[in-house]
């Protein structure tokens, strides 16, 4: 069966690794055609390139989603080369973990501009030229912003880090009343602790020191009462969801995606 995303193209910020790679290849799984961007330059080529090899009509473009010319480059990139723009998931985001009185202004800074700024960059930016792909398409364009569990709970030690992704949460609420008129969705994910890089220095921070490796993992899967920890193929399907014409009818809406921790 054609998939709703088949011959649609994305932009994946963030997508040299973690769950933004793990999306890209969901993605390219679902026969869309995928732009994967990042600041590594080097990991972002090879992935594109794994993906090309795999089948998937992929390419990579490096990108920093805190400048506004990167954006440009990008978007024109997805009109000018693919004809247009359905799919954008604001996934590049960086993690502080610090207590409040730890936290240096000049980190604060770059905490905002890479989780805030950079995906209201990324609906500024791609707004536009999707809103031309959706004029002609049912339902129309998506964008998925990833946030966080630590956008719903607030978490000692990740004060900036939940101020960042409490703001993309409401941020994507305005957005969907915003462009919901353009045919243009807008939703918000909110990962558990997943495996990738990020996670792994969340799970070092939990440890302090004090606890190995395996203690770590014993306590925080104790945390996630579905008994694991999540993947990033677990966002990849959340997204995926988002992306095709089976979430038509939903805008603004956060979907959780954490084994139940915040349940309780
Ligand atoms: N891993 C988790 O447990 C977890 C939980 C909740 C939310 N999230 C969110 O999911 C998203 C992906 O996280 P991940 O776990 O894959 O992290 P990751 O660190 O493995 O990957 C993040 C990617 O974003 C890229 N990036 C960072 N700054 C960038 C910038 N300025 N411009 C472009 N790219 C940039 C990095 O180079 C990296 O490739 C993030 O927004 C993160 O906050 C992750």
């Amino acid at each position: 069966m054609m998939s709703s995303v088949d011959g649609k193209v994305a932009i994946i910020t963030g997508g040299a690794r973690g769950i933004g790679a793990a999306t890209a290849r969901k993605l390219l799984g679902a026969g869309a055609r995928v732009i994967i961007t990042d600041v590594l330059a080097e990991q972002g080529e090879e992935t594109a390139e794994t993906m090309q090899a795999e089948g998937g009509d992929a390419v990579f473009m490096p990108h920093d989603v805190t400048k506004e010319d990167d954006w440009r480059r990008v978007v024109e990139a997805a009109r000018d080369k693919f004809g247009g723009l359905d799919i954008l998931v604001n996934n590049a985001g960086i993690v502080l973990i610090k207590k409040i009185e730890d936290t240096t202004l000049e980190e604060l800074q770059k905490i905002f501009d890479v989780n805030l700024a950079g995906v209201f960059l990324g609906v500024k930016f791609a707004a536009p030229i999707m809103r031309e792909a959706s004029a002609n398409s049912t339902p129309g364009g998506s964008i998925i912003n990833l946030s966080s569990v630590a956008g719903i709970d607030g978490v000692p030690r990740y004060g900036a880090y939940c101020m960042t992704k409490g703001g993309v949460r409401i941020f994507t609420k305005a957005a969907a009343m915003e462009l919901a008129r353009d045919n243009i969705r807008v939703n918000s994910i909110h990962p558990g602790l997943i495996q990738t890089d990020m996670g792994g220095k969340v799970m070092s921070a939990a440890g302090r020191g004090r606890l190995n490796d395996n203690e770590v993992r014993v306590a925080m899967i104790k945390g996630h009462p579905i008994g694991r920890l999540g993947v990033p193929d677990d966002i990849a399907n959340g997204v995926l969801y988002l992306a095709s014409d089976a979430s038509a009818f939903i805008t603004g809406t956060e979907l959780v995606i954490d084994g139940g921790v915040t349940a309780g």
